[in-house]
């Protein structure tokens, strides 16, 4: 059975995937681009970007993992861009520029609707106002027999938790207290959901580790 599989999902060692004040300037809020210095340098994300060479190391084949057998993506609206509310006009296109690097059908979960929009590289931004499990559907749909990578962020990832829908979910825990921001598993009683941590590594950056659901 195809999965919903989250990757690379970076958070502090206090658990926040974003800090506060998320902006234009700072997409991942304050303190958000300093957990995710053991992604930067890696084969693999130098690679989504168009860049050459990079880390081969442990991070490097956790985050590896997450571009294999991907059939399209679930993103929430504020990883999609710093936008909030109705959307002033259709300019806003997301961080990535014009070959944004999922090139899939990504559906972007929005209480706002808008139209498809069609990317460069066969990404094509879909905009879902029905909800998680509408998303959910249209994404395996879409995917034809591939897995579903469940982008973020942090409301996102939550709500599928919830819903028992995530099958699989590598977090990298960063060495690095932010103090504040967005909490990925506050209040989230996971063994209650079903899921258990199946895999555990180390390296100097970042703890890697791997929840699954059983069952
Ligand atoms: N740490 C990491 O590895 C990582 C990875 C990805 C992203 N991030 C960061 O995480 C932050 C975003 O996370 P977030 O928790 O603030 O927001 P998010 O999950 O990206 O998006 C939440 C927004 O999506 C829409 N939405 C979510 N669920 C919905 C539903 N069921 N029905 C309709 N609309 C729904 C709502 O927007 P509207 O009501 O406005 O439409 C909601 O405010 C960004 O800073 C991003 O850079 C971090």
């Amino acid at each position: 059975m195809p999965k919903l599989r989250v990757h690379t999902f970076t958070i502090s060692l206090d658990g926040y995937g974003a800090g506060p004040n998320q902006s234009l300037d700072n997409p991942i809020g304050a303190g958000g681009r300093a957990i995710h210095q053991w992604l930067f340098p890696t084969r693999t994300f130098r690679k989504m970007f168009g860049q050459e060479g990079g880390t081969t190391d442990l991070d490097d084949a956790f985050a590896a993992r997450g571009v294999e057998n991907i059939g399209a993506w679930i993103l929430g609206r504020n990883m999609f861009g710093p936008i909030r509310g109705p959307w002033p006009d259709d300019s806003w296109k997301g961080w990535w520029g014009d070959n944004p690097p999922y090139h899939t059908p990504v559906f972007v979960l929005t209480n706002h609707p808008r139209a498809s929009i069609v990317m460069e590289g066969d990404t094509t931004f879909h905009f879902v106002h029905e909800g998680i499990h509408a998303a959910y559907e249209r994404a395996f749909a879409a995917a034809n027999g591939r897995d579903v990578r469940l982008g973020g962020g942090v409301a996102t990832i939550r709500q599928y938790l919830r819903a028992q829908l995530v099958d699989e979910m590598h977090l990298a825990i960063a060495p690095i207290l932010i103090g504040a921001g967005e909490h990925l598993l506050e209040g989230l009683d996971l063994p209650r959901l079903g899921y258990a941590c199946t895999e555990h590594a180390s390296s100097p950056n970042a703890t890697h580790v791997v929840i699954a659901r059983s069952g």
